[in-house]
């Protein structure tokens, strides 16, 4: 759309300019976007409010996730509501989250009180994302999530720690969606990489939720309590999206013939 391109030029022009002329010319941006209906179209609205998401990459996966369920009346919980020490800066993705769902409401939580920022269907908590009791109070006041999104701080602990939590807390057929993974590799923000070989970090966490997807199948694996409901998991660069579901099967006679096939195998010392 030749609007939308002329719209993100100007505003990547606006970088180098004054201070008062950056101003000036943002409230005229502003002003333009308001004027471009969306449509359902998240890069509109990243445009509009501003925020990473655009430039990171990430919308056209969230498009194609969320559309489906774009006018759900649905409970949307965002971590890390941007802006950092600034309890007046931030709000620009969960504004945009509740413009693109009409029927929704959206709640962000920040380490730093952004409560100055709640609008009608948007309200934001001040608390940890790594401490269990905060957000197991939270979703007590705001009830079953349908979407988690974790923009927060990114370190492989907080992560892991808001999963652990919220995972099981999610609609039972709820999207949680973790951005910036690229800090999983990074020793500075709790994570490493040891060829592959590598625990206790982001990725590490989703590459094993790929294994409870078919743990039926893996000869004495010991269970977990997330094997049930994890369907699929969705990498893209930096963004991965886990579906909550039922993982149950039509054909347990068929695991069963498949695995004894494999027990037999292992029996036998062929390998
Ligand atoms: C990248 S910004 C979020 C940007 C926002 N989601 C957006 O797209 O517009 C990350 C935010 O996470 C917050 N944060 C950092 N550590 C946190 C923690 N332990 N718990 C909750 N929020 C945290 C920071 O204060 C910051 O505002």
């Amino acid at each position: 759309m030749a609007l939308k391109k002329l719209l993100y030029k100007a505003k990547v022009a606006l970088k180098d300019l004054p201070d008062h002329h950056k101003k000036r010319l943002r409230a005229v941006g502003t002003r333009a976007m308001n004027l471009v209906p969306h449509k359902g179209n998240l890069e509109i609205l990243c445009l509009k409010y501003g925020g990473d998401k655009l430039a990171q990459g990430y919308l056209p996966h969230y498009q194609q996730a969320f559309s489906p369920i774009r006018k759900k009346a649905l409970t949307i919980l965002e971590i890390g509501v941007g802006g950092f020490d600034d309890p007046h800066a931030g709000g620009e993705s969960l504004r945009m989250w509740r413009d693109y769902f009409p029927h929704s409401t959206i709640y962000g939580i920040d380490i730093v009180d952004k409560t100055s920022l709640n609008e009608d269907r948007l309200k934001i908590y001040q608390g940890d994302q790594s401490d269990p009791m905060f957000l197991n109070n939270l979703i007590s006041e705001i009830g079953t999530p349908d979407i988690i999104i974790d923009d927060g701080s990114h370190q492989n602990a907080h992560v892991i720690a808001s999963f652990e939590t919220l995972f099981p807390l999610l609609a039972d057929d709820g999207i949680y969606v973790i951005e910036d993974l690229y800090t999983s590799y990074w020793n500075s923000m709790g994570g490493g990489w040891s060829n592959g070989a590598e625990t206790g970090t982001s990725m590490a966490m989703l590459k094993q939720l790929t294994d409870a997807i078919n743990y039926r199948y893996i000869p004495n694996r010991n269970s977990h309590h997330i094997d049930n409901s994890v369907v699929s998991v969705q990498f893209f660069r930096k963004l991965a999206f886990v579906y909550k579901g039922a993982n149950v099967t039509r054909d347990p006679d068929h695991v069963m013939q498949d695995l004894a096939k494999e027990t037999q195998y292992r029996q036998s010392g062929e390998r």
